[in-house]
């Protein structure tokens, strides 16, 4: 088609000389706003490609006048809030726990990082939010406790563990298995009656004299006088209704003749000694620590 420039008489503007069936297109020229704006991103482009790291050459690529490489930025924000948590790590570092409890910076800062290594290194044994596993991982979140409830017994249960052998301050006790030969069987069955009577449900009839006999001898002395419970020896209360182990007769006759034992491995050594005074005040605050 042959293309013919003319001029449109209602506007005075040229048209481009395309036509489709009698319409004809007016040739407007760009706003003025608009190229100079373009001409202005042009510019700006190029400066920024001399500026800063831009054309990718081979593995390599042109890294700008200005040396400036996201990688360094992100190193310097990571030194940046090391430098910043740093100062709450010395002050973890340096006061007692007790100090950190008291002072609402530090314990916040204590009880986040603290929250982070249990979801780490506790989560798996003790359950997300400290709510205990089964087979013997005690709850952490009540207020009953083996080893004691202070901040002192709980730091020390989780940096030298429980019956771990190869740690001279782990925890340690370990409950006399009474199936062999210790105790006869019927001396067993009375026993294991008494000590569900402590929590309140001896089986109906039972006579309970004997058992308790027993149990001031052999048990007591680990599991306080009425069942309450030693933290200094790890003799977990007996009258409560909370059970490593299982509260159903049975499970707590085998217990007597065969006892079970938890094990825990330390933590001091294993994870920074800030880390695990934030792990303490953590444990403490689930809500019962005495
Ligand atoms: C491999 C499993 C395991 C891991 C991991 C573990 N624990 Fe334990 N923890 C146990 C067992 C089992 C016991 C009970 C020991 C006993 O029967 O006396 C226990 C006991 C405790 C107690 C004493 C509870 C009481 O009633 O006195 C505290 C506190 C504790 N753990 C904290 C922690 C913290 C904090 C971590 C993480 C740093 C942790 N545990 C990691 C298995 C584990
Ligand atoms: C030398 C100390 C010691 C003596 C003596 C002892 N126990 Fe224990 N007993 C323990 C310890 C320690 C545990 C906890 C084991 C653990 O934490 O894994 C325990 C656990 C138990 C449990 C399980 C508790 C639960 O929560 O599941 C029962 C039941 C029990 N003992 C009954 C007895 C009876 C009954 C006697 C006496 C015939 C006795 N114990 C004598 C140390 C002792």
């Amino acid at each position: 088609m042959p293309t013919k420039i003319e001029k449109d008489r209602l506007t005075g503007k040229d048209t481009t000389g395309h036509e489709w069936d009698g319409i004809k297109e007016l040739n407007t020229p760009l706003p003025k706003w608009w190229l100079y704006v373009f001409y202005a991103c042009i510019v700006w482009s190029i400066g920024y490609m001399v500026l800063y790291p831009a054309i990718p050459l081979g593995t390599t690529y042109t890294k700008g006048l200005l040396g400036w490489s996201s990688r360094d930025q992100v190193r310097d924000q990571i030194a940046d809030a090391r430098e910043r948590q740093g100062e709450f790590l010395v002050g973890v570092q340096e006061a007692s726990l007790e100090e950190i409890r008291a002072d609402s910076t530090l314990f916040t800062f204590a009880q986040r990082g603290g929250a982070i290594a249990f979801a780490d290194n506790c989560a798996a044994c003790h359950g997300a939010a400290g709510q205990g596993n089964d087979g013997g991982f005690p709850v952490l979140a009540d207020d009953a406790w083996i080893w004691g409830g202070s901040l002192d017994a709980i730091h020390q249960t989780i940096a030298h563990g429980v019956r771990w052998e190869e740690n001279p301050e782990t925890r340690f006790n370990m409950m006399p298995a009474y199936g062999d030969g210790l105790l006869a069987p019927e001396e067993i069955e009375q026993v294991t009656d008494y000590v569900l009577s402590l929590s309140g449900r001896a089986p109906e009839g039972a006579d309970l004299e004997p058992g308790a006999e027993i149990y001031a001898i052999q048990c007591s002395a680990c599991h306080g006088e009425q069942g309450e419970g030693i933290t200094d020896l790890g003799g977990p209360n007996l009258s409560d209704a909370i059970w490593l182990y299982g509260g159903e007769r049975d499970e707590v006759l085998a217990q007597i003749v065969n006892p079970q034992h938890g094990v825990m491995p330390p933590f001091g050594g294993r994870l920074e000694s800030e880390t695990v005074k934030m792990l303490a005040i953590y444990v403490h605050s689930l809500g019962g620590g005495q």
